[in-house]
C-alpha cells in the first residue's frame, strides 16, 4: 500500500510518497514529477553501501542518467567543507540548470543536499529519500536545509523545498534501534502538539514501532508527516506557528551544546526537552499532572530519557539564551496545553521559570 500527501504549497507543492518496499520505484516516481533525467545521487558511506544498488537499478530501468556522490558519514561532515565536495563534482561533471539532486540519507545528507540544490547556479530541484526516521518524519519535509558552523548548528542556511520526499519505511530495518527511539520522539512531539488521537494511538502501538512493524511505522510516519505538512502550508517560514514545531527543543538543544554534540542523540534530547515543556505547562496550569505522567510514561515506554542531566541552572539559562528563539533576551517557549494543543508563551525570566523545574 501507498500513501501520498501533499505539501500544499501553490506551484511549488509536492508530494510526500510512504511505503514499504518502494525504493526501487524512485526512478517511476522521478519520471511522474517530471523530474530531470540527469541527476547526482548524494549519499554516506553507510546508506550508499546498504542503499545505492536498488536505486542505481531502478534509475536505469528509467533510463535516468546518474552521478554518484559517497561523502563521509556523520554530523561533524554537515559542514561548508563538504558542501564544497558537492560543488566540486557536480561542476567538474558539467552539471546545469536541467540537472537535479537526489539526497539518499538522514537528515545530515538531506539538510546538506538541501542546500547544496538551493545553491548550486542559483538553485537546482532536489528530491529527498530520507532513510532514518528523524529524516522521514522532520527533515525530509518542510524546506529547511543548512549545514553547520563552527559556530553553531544549522547557522548557514536557506528555506528550499524539494520536489517530491520518496519514503520507503523498510530502510528502517537497517537502522541502529537508538536511532530508530530518537526518531520517534519527533513522533511524540507531533501527537502532543497536534492530535490526542494520535497520541494516544501511540500509547498503544509503541512496541510495533519499535519492533519496527511496517503497518505501524507506515502510519506513524504518515501522520507526522501530515501534521508538518499542514503547518507548512500555513508559515512555510517559521513566522507563527512553524514554532510550534520546536516543541522540546530549547531545552532539548541546551542539553545537546552543554553535553557535546553526539553525546545525546537529538531526538533523545527532545525528549527530555519535552517532559521539561511539559513540567512548565503544568507549572503554569495549561495541563494537569495526569498529562505530564502520560508523556513521560509514553517516551519511557520508547527507550528515551526522560530526566535532565545535571548541569547547573546557571550553564542551562546561558546555553538556552544563545539559542536561535532568543530575542531581545525574551525567550519564546512552546507549552501544551493538555495533551494535542500547544501555545508559544514570551519568558522574560528564564531563570526564574527554569529554577522551579530543575530544582532538586
Ligand atoms: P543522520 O543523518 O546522521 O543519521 C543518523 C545515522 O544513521 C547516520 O550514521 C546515518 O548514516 C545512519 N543511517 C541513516 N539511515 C540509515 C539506514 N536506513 N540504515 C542504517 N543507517 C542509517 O541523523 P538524523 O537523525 O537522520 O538527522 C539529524 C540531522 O537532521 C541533524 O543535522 C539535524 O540538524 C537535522 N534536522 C533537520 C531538520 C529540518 O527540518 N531540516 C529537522 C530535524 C533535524
Ligand atoms: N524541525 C522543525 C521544522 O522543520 O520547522
Amino acid at each position: 500500500m501507498i500513501e501520498k500527501i501533499t505539501v500544499p504549497l501553490g506551484n511549488r507543492s509536492y508530494p510526500i510518497i510512504i511505503g514499504a518496499s518502494i525504493l526501487d520505484s524512485l526512478g517511476k516516481h522521478l519520471l511522474e514529477i517530471n523530474f530531470p533525467k540527469r541527476v547526482a545521487v548524494i549519499s554516506n558511506s553507510v546508506v550508499g553501501q546498504l542503499y545505492s544498488e536498488v536505486v542505481r537499478k531502478s534509475l536505469r530501468e528509467a533510463d535516468i542518467e546518474f552521478l554518484e556522490i559517497i561523502l563521509p558519514d556523520g554530523e561533524e561532515f554537515k559542514t561548508l567543507q563538504t558542501l564544497e565536495q558537492i560543488y566540486n563534482q557536480l561542476i567538474r561533471n558539467n552539471f546545469d540548470r536541467s540537472t537535479g539532486l537526489i539526497a539518499l540519507g538522514g537528515g545530515v545528507i538531506g539538510d546538506m543536499v538541501g542546500f547544496a540544490a538551493a545553491t548550486f547556479l542559483r538553485g537546482v530541484p532536489f528530491v529527498q529519500v530520507p532513510t532514518s526516521l528523524l529524516a522521514q518524519v522532520d527533515s525530509s519535509v518542510g524546506g529547511k536545509t543548512a549545514v553547520n558552523h563552527s559556530l553553531g548548528k544549522n547557522l548557514i542556511g536557506a528555506f528550499y523545498q524539494p520536489e517530491m520526499v520518496l519514503i520507503d519505511v523498510e530502510t528502517l530495518n537497517s537502522l541502529d534501534p537508538r536511532e530508530v527511539a530518537a526518531g520517534l520522539a519527533e513522533v511524540v512531539k507531533y501527537g502532543v502538539i497536534k492530535d490526542k488521537a494520535f497520541f494516544e494511538w501511540l500509547e498503544k502501538k509503541y512496541s510495533d514501532l519499535q519492533a519496527c512493524q511496517t503497518d505501524a511505522l507506515i502510519e506513524a510516519v504518515k501522520r507526522s508527516c501530515q501534521i508538518k505538512a499542514d503547518i507548512v502550508e500555513v508559515d512555510e517560514k517559521e513566522g507563527s506557528i512553524r514554532a510550534f514545531l520546536n516543541y522540546g527543543h530549547t531545552f532539548g538543544h541546551a542539553v545537546e551544546a552543554l553535553s557535546g554534540y553526539g553525546q545525546w542523540k537529538h531526538g533523545e534530547a527532545v525528549a527530555i526537552g519535552m517532559v521539561v515543556a511539559a513540567r512548565i505547562s503544568l507549572q503554569q496550569g495549561l495541563c494537569n499532572s495526569d498529562d505530564v505522567a502520560r508523556i513521560v510514561a509514553l517516551l519511557k515506554s520508547l527507550n528515551l530519557p526522560v530526566e535532565p542531566p545535571e548541569y547547573s541552572l546557571e550553564d542551562y539559562v546561558a546555553a538556552m539564551q544563545r539559542d536561535k528563539k532568543v530575542k531581545h533576551g525574551t525567550l519564546t517557549l512552546v507549552l501544551n496545553q493538555g495533551i494535542g494543543s500547544v501555545t508559544l508563551a514570551q519568558v522574560p525570566d528564564i531563570s526564574a521559570v527554569f529554577s522551579k523545574i530543575l530544582a532538586p
